[in-house]
C-alpha cells in the first residue's frame, strides 16, 4: 500500500547506463551472423565427445615442461590456456590445436592490465584523470602490444567498486564510485577490444567489499546496495561488449560467488542479459572446499558448473571430475552442452575459427613504441592529483630558488609499480632527476640526495646528507613511494601510513624549516594527515609507469598544470575506513557534539574528499541553471553552469555534478555523482558546462533489487569536488 501511495516506478530494464557509458563502437553481431554461429556451434557440439566438451571448459595455466599440455591440446582435452606469453610457445599450442580432431582454437589469456611492454600508470590513476577517453586509449595500446603475439583475451578490466583502501586491489580499479567506475569500465572494455583482445570484466561481484579490507574475505552486501553500488560497472562492461566475466573469489552474504547460482545465472545472465563466458578466478573451483561448501572436488565441480561457471581457471576440477559426475548422473549433459555452447560461441564471435595457419586473426596492426609511450605520457600527465598547494609552492619557478630533490625513487629507472604480466624486457624509464634537471637545470640549481637505500624507502642510505641538502636549498621536492610489494592482490594493509622510514625522513626534513613539496607514489589512498601538516604542497602521483617520471617533471616544472581528481576518498586515519562522500545520512549528522556520528578522537571528515584536486590556477562556478523545475519519471533535464578560470594560468578542471534525493522511502546517499566533464580553460576564459540528467539515472534499488525512480525533490550540487557548494533543486513528479 505504502509503495503504491508513493508511486514507485519500476524501470522496464536494468540496462540504463550513465551518460559516459556509451555502447561499444563495435556493433553486436547482426542477427544473421548470430544465427550462423549458432548453427555452427550446434553442429560442432553434435560431433564432440564428452572428453572434448570438458576440454573446452578446461582453462589451465602454462606449466613446465609443457609437452604433456601440448599433447592434451592435440587430444582436445585443453581448450584454453593462461599465461602463455612467449610467442614460440603460443605458436606451438596453436599448432597443437590445429592438429586436434576438431581444430577448435584456444583462448590465450593473460593479465594485460596496464602493461605489456610499455607500462602505463596503474588503473586507479586512469580513473584519476576523469577522462574515460584516455583510459580507452591506454587499454587499446596495451591490447595492441599484447595481441601482436597471439594472445587473444585479457583478464581485465577490474571494475570492482571499493571504499576500502586497506584492500590492495583498489590499485586495479576506478575507485569508490559506481558512476565513475561504470564510465571507466565501459571505456576500458572498448579500448582493449579495439586493440584486439577480448575482455574479462572482473570480479563479479562484491570482491571490493571484503570485511576488514582483507583480500578474499567475505562481503556482506544488502541486495539494494549490491545493485546500487557494485553491479553498475558490470552492466556498463556488458553494454560495451565484454566477451567474458570473471567470478570473484569471495562469499557474498555467505555464499561463495563461484557456487552462487543466484548471482551468476539469475542476476548476471538473466537480469543483466550477459550471454558470454563466465569463468572462475584462479583455482576458485577447488577452493569451494576451503569455503566449506563442497566436500570434494566432484561436488565443487558440480556446484560451480550449476551456478554458471563455464571455465574452470587453473583448478583442474572440471577436467578430473566432470566425466565421472556425468556418468553418475549427477551432472546433466545439457548443463555441459550449455557451457560448451557459450565457450564456442564466444570463440566464433572473436573470429578465432577464421584463423589461418600462423594466427592471422584480424587484429589491429602493430603499434610503435613511440605511439604507446606518447599515450602513456598523456595518461600520466592528467592523473597526478595536487591535493595541497599553499602559497603556490608548486610549480617550481626560477623564484623557487635552489631546489633539493630528495628520495631514491628520483633516480630509479624502474617504475616499480605493482605486478604486471608479460614481457620481462621493459623500455627504459627516464628518472625524475634527469627529467627535472632537463627542465630547470639551466635556470636554477638542482641538488639531489637519495636519502634512502631503496626507492621504496625501506631503510636510510644517508639521512644526514639528505638533511644537509635540504638546508642548502630554498625548496625541497621530496619523493616518497608506497612500497611496491604492498599494492595489488594479497596486499591488504592495517596501516595506511608511509612505509619504511619515510615518515622519519619527512620529519627530519620538516625540521629544517624549508618548504617541502611532497610527491607520493602510491597504489591506494593513504592516511597522510601528519604529512599534510608538515608540507607546503602535496601531489599524489600514483605509480605512473614508463613515462611517469617525465610527466611528473613536466608538471612539477609547470609545463603542464595538474588536472587529476581523486577517484577515492583519502581518510585522515585508517580507523575512519570505510568513509565516502556518498555515505547515507544518519540520525545524528556529525557536529562538535559528542552524541553525533563520528569519533571522539578524530574529525568526521576525510583528509581529502572524493573528487578533490587542485590546479596551478583557480576556477569559479556560477550561474547554475536547471532547464525545468520538474520532470516526470521518464524525463530528462539539463543542468548548466558557468566555469571560469580565475587564475593566472591555463588549466583543466573537472566540473562535477552531484545529486541528493531529500526525502524518499529509503535513506538516500548524502550525495551521488551523476555527471562530470573535464574542460580546458585559458586564463580569464569562461565556458558553459551542460549536464544531461535523466530521471532514470536517479533510480535506486529496493530490497528485491528492482530499480525505482521515486518522485520527490532532488538537490543538485555543482563544482570542483564532492564538497561543491553551488546548489539548486528540482523535482521528479509522478506524471
Ligand atoms: C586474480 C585475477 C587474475 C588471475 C589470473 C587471480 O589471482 O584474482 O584477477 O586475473 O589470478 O592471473
Amino acid at each position: 500500500m505504502r509503495l503504491l501511495r508513493i508511486f514507485l516506478f519500476l524501470l522496464p530494464s536494468f540496462a540504463s547506463l550513465p551518460a559516459h557509458s556509451t555502447p561499444s563502437p563495435t556493433p553486436p553481431p547482426a542477427r544473421a551472423v548470430e544465427a550462423d554461429i549458432e548453427a555452427k556451434v550446434s553442429a560442432l557440439i553434435a560431433r564432440m565427445t564428452l572428453a572434448e566438451k570438458i576440454g573446452q571448459l578446461n582453462f589451465p595455466s602454462l606449466a613446465f615442461p609443457y609437452e604433456s599440455q601440448l599433447e592434451a591440446v592435440k587430444q582436445g582435452r585443453i581448450g584454453n590456456m593462461l599465461n602463455v606469453v612467449n610467442p614460440g610457445h603460443l605458436r606451438s599450442f596453436e599448432a597443437a590445436a590445429r592438429g586436434s580432431r576438431l581444430k577448435i582454437p584456444l583462448l590465450f589469456a593473460i593479465d594485460a592490465v596496464h602493461a605489456f611492454r610499455v607500462t602505463f600508470p596503474v588503473p586507479i590513476a586512469w580513473a584519476a584523470t576523469w577522462r574515460p577517453d584516455l583510459a580507452e586509449l591506454a587499454a587499446e595500446m596495451v591490447a595492441r602490444e599484447t595481441a601482436q603475439d597471439g594472445i587473444n583475451l585479457t583478464f581485465a578490466p577490474m571494475i570492482d567498486v571499493s571504499r576500502d583502501p586497506r584492500w590492495g586491489r583498489v590499485i586495479e580499479g576506478a575507485g569508490e564510485d559506481p558512476f565513475l567506475a561504470s564510465a571507466f569500465a565501459a571505456a576500458r572494455v572498448r579500448g582493449y577490444r579495439k586493440g584486439g583482445l577480448a575482455t574479462a570484466a572482473k570480479h563479479f561481484v562484491g570482491y571490493g567489499a571484503p570485511e576488514g579490507g582483507r583480500d578474499y574475505n567475505g562481503a556482506q552486501i544488502s541486495i539494494a546496495e549490491l545493485f546500487d553500488r557494485y553491479i553498475p560497472p558490470f552492466e556498463a562492461a556488458i553494454g560495451a561488449g565484454t566477451e567474458t566475466v570473471m567470478a570473484s573469489f569471495n562469499t557474498v552474504n555467505g555464499v561463495p560467488v563461484t557456487a552462487n547460482r543466484w548471482l551468476l545465472t539469475d542476476v548476471l545472465r538473466e537480469r543483466l542479459g550477459f550471454g558470454g563466458i563466465v569463468m572462475s578466478d584462479f583455482f576458485a573451483v577447488p577452493e569451494l572446499m576451503n569455503h566449506g561448501v563442497a566436500a570434494d572436488l566432484g561436488q565443487a565441480s558440480r556446484k560451480a558448473l550449476h551456478a554458471g561457471i563455464d571455465l574452470d581457471m587453473a583448478g583442474e576440477a572440471y577436467r578430473r571430475h566432470l566425466g565421472t559426475e556425468v556418468a553418475a548422473g549427477r551432472v546433466s549433459m545439457d548443463e555441459i552442452d550449455a557451457a560448451v555452447r557459450r565457450v564456442l560461441t564466444v570463440k566464433y564471435r572473436m573470429g578465432l575459427f577464421e584463423d589461418t595457419p600462423g594466427g592471422a586473426r584480424k587484429i589491429p596492426s602493430a603499434v610503435t613504441d613511440a605511439r604507446v609511450r606518447a599515450a602513456a605520457r598523456a595518461v600520466a600527465r592528467e592523473s597526478f592529483v595536487l591535493v595541497k598547494n599553499s602559497g603556490a609552492t608548486l610549480p617550481i619557478t626560477p623564484q623557487s630558488g635552489t631546489v633539493a630533490l630528495i628520495g631514491a625513487a628520483a633516480t630509479s629507472t624502474s617504475d616499480h609499480s605493482w605486478y604486471g604480466p608479460a614481457r620481462l624486457e621493459k623500455p627504459k624509464t627516464e628518472t625524475l632527476e634527469q627529467a627535472l634537471r632537463r627542465r630547470i637545470g639551466a635556470t636554477q640549481t638542482l641538488l639531489f640526495a637519495a636519502g634512502f637505500a631503496d626507492a621504496c624507502g625501506r631503510a636510510f642510505k644517508d639521512k644526514a646528507e639528505a638533511i644537509a641538502t635540504a638546508r642548502a636549498a630554498d625548496l625541497v621536492v621530496l619523493i616518497l613511494s608506497e612500497d611496491c610489494v604492498v599494492s595489488g592482490e594479497g596486499a591488504s594493509r592495517t596501516d595506511l601510513g608511509l612505509s619504511g622510514v619515510q615518515e622519519k625522513m619527512l620529519d627530519a626534513l620538516a625540521e629544517t624549516g624549508k618548504p617541502i613539496a611532497l610527491v607520493v607514489e602510491t597504489g591506494r589512498p593513504l592516511a597522510l594527515t601528519s604529512a599534510h601538516e608538515k608540507v607546503a604542497a602535496l601531489m599524489i602521483a600514483w605509480h605512473p609507469g614508463t613515462e611517469g617520471r617525465t610527466a611528473l617533471a613536466e608538471v612539477l616544472a609547470g609545463e603542464i598544470a595538474p588536472s587529476g581528481k581523486l577517484p577515492m576518498t583519502f581518510p585522515r586515519s585508517v580507523g575512519q575506513v570505510p568513509i565516502s562522500y556518498s555515505d547515507l545520512p544518519t540520525s545524528r549528522p556529525a557536529t562538535a557534539d559528542r552524541y553525533t556520528t563520528g569519533y571522539v578522537d578524530e574529525k568526521p571528515t576525510p583528509l581529502y574528499p572524493f573528487g578533490h584536486g587542485l590546479s596551478y590556477t583557480t576556477f569559479s562556478y556560477s550561474g547554475l541553471e536547471i532547464s525545468a523545475p520538474r520532470m516526470t519519471r521518464d524525463g530528462t533535464i539539463e543542468v548548466r553552469v558557468e566555469v571560469e578560470n580565475t587564475g593566472p594560468r591555463a588549466g583543466q578542471e573537472v566540473a562535477q555534478l552531484y545529486t541528493r534525493q531529500l526525502v524518499a522511502e529509503r535513506s538516500r546517499p548524502l550525495r551521488e555523482l551523476k555527471g562530470f566533464q573535464k574542460i580546458a580553460l585559458a586564463p580569464g576564459q569562461r565556458k558553459t558546462v551542460r549536464f544531461t540528467l535523466k530521471a532514470s539515472e536517479l533510480a535506486y534499488h529496493d530490497d528485491a533489487g528492482r530499480p525505482v525512480v521515486e518522485p520527490g525533490r532532488f538537490r543538485v550540487f555543482v563544482g570542483s569536488s564532492s564538497t561543491a557548494e553551488l546548489t539548486d533543486s528540482f523535482e521528479i513528479v509522478a506524471d
